[in-house]
C-alpha cells in the first residue's frame, strides 16, 4: 500500500481524478498535515524537475567553501581542505578519509537564468521536459531573441512571505476566474472574457493567456520588445506554471519567473525575478522609472493574490470542507494541477 493512504483516505484522492464536473479538489490533509508534507517532499519535489536559486549571485573562484567549518571543495565536488579536523593545526586525520566525503552530485540544468534540479535523478531529460513549452513560445521569441533576456539591475526582484501552502499559489496562477474580484485595479485587463486557457501542453504544465496586454506607464517611454514578436500577437501575454514550483510570464516587452520555496505545510517564500529585452532596458537609468513601475505593478498583483490564498489556507482547517468544487468551464487548469498532484503523490 502506498504510504500516502495511511494519511489520506484513498477515496478522497480518487475523487480528485474524476472528470471535472464530478471531481473535488485535493483534500485538506494536503494543506494541513506535516506527515503529508514529508511524502510530498519526496514524490513531488525530489522526483520532479524543480527550481531553486542560489542564496547570492557570484562566481566560484578557486573552491566552494562551507561557511561553517571552512571545509573546501573543488568545483567538481572533491573535498580538498578540512582545517583542524585532527585537532589544532592538524588539517587531516588518519581516522577521516577525504575521498569518501566528496559532495554528492545532483542532476541540474540551467534554462534561461533558472536553475532546475532533479534530486532523485529519475525524470526525463530537462530538454525534453521543457520542449513542449519552448516550442509553443517559439512563435513569440526566436532562439536568438531569448539571448536578449537580461535580469533587471534594480527593481528586478521581490519576495513575499506567504502564510499558506505553496500549492495555493500554483492553482491561483492557473486561472483567470478570480481576476475581476481579487484584482479590481487591473480594470480592463481583468475581464474574464479576454483570457483563455493554455491547451495542448502535457499535464505538467497549465496556465492562461490574455489577448489585451497593453502596458501603460507614466511618460511616453516604452520598453523595447522582442524583435521577432509577431505584430498581430503584440497584445498576447501568457502565464504558464511548470509543476511543481515555478510560474512563468511572457510578454512582448518582459519576462518573469515567479518561483516557490516551500518552508512548511503552511509557509511559503515566493520569489519574483523580472527580466527585460536587452541590456539597456534592464540596466540603464533611462528605463529605471519604467522598471520601478512594472515592479510595483507585479508586486501589488502578487500581494493581492497572497491575501486571498492565505484565507484559503485558513479555510482548509474546516472538517466540513470537501476539497472544493470546480467550475466545469473555468477551472480546467486548476483541476489539472490537482490531478497531477493526486497522481504523483501516490
Ligand atoms: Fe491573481
Amino acid at each position: 500500500m502506498s504510504a500516502i493512504y495511511k494519511i489520506i483516505d484513498k477515496k478522497k484522492l480518487d475523487i480528485v481524478k474524476r472528470p471535472i464536473s464530478k471531481a473535488h479538489g485535493l483534500p485538506n490533509e494536503c494543506y494541513t498535515s506535516k506527515d503529508y508534507t514529508l511524502i510530498e517532499r519526496e514524490k513531488i519535489f525530489e522526483n520532479k524537475w524543480t527550481v531553486m536559486l542560489v542564496n547570492k549571485k557570484g562566481n566560484i573562484r578557486n573552491v566552494i567553501r562551507c561557511p561553517y567549518h571552512s571545509w573546501s571543495y573543488t568545483s567538481d565536488g572533491k573535498l580538498i581542505a578540512t582545517p583542524h579536523i585532527g585537532g589544532m593545526n592538524q588539517h587531516s586525520s588518519p581516522k577521516f578519509k577525504k575521498d569518501k566525503n566528496n559532495l554528492k552530485e545532483i542532476r541540474s540544468y540551467v534554462w534561461l537564468d533558472l536553475i532546475f534540479i532533479n534530486i532523485s535523478n529519475n525524470e526525463i531529460p530537462f530538454e525534453k521536459y521543457i520542449k513542449p513549452l519552448s516550442d509553443r513560445w517559439a512563435k513569440f521569441w526566436k532562439k536568438k531573441d531569448r539571448k536578449l533576456i537580461n535580469h533587471a539591475n534594480d527593481f528586478g526582484y521581490f519576495k513575499i512571505n506567504a502564510k499558506c501552502n505553496w500549492k495555493f499559489a500554483i492553482e491561483n496562477y492557473c486561472e483567470s476566474y478570480h481576476l475581476p474580484w481579487v484584482h479590481p485595479g487591473l480594470n480592463s485587463y481583468s475581464k474574464i472574457e479576454d483570457h483563455y486557457h493554455i491547451q495542448g501542453l502535457p499535464n505538467r504544465f497549465a496556465g492562461q493567456g490574455t489577448v489585451v496586454y497593453n502596458p501603460k506607464f507614466k511618460g511616453k517611454k516604452k520598453f523595447p520588445c522582442f524583435p521577432n514578436w509577431p505584430k498581430e500577437k503584440e497584445n498576447i501575454a501568457e502565464y504558464v506554471a511548470l509543476f511543481p514550483n515555478v510560474m512563468l510570464g511572457i510578454h512582448k516587452d518582459h519576462f518573469y519567473a515567479y518561483w516557490l520555496e516551500p518552508i512548511s505545510h503552511k509557509k511559503t517564500l515566493e520569489h519574483m525575478v523580472i527580466y527585460y529585452v536587452g541590456k539597456k532596458a534592464s540596466k540603464s537609468k533611462d528605463f529605471k522609472s519604467l522598471r520601478k513601475q512594472n515592479h510595483k505593478l507585479w508586486e501589488d498583483i502578487q500581494k493581492e493574490d497572497v491575501g486571498i490564498i492565505q484565507r484559503m489556507q485558513l479555510g482548509r482547517n474546516s472538517h466540513a470542507y470537501n476539497g472544493g468544487n470546480f467550475s466545469p468551464d473555468m477551472d480546467n487548469p486548476t483541476h489539472q494541477f490537482h490531478k497531477w498532484v493526486a497522481t504523483h503523490i501516490v
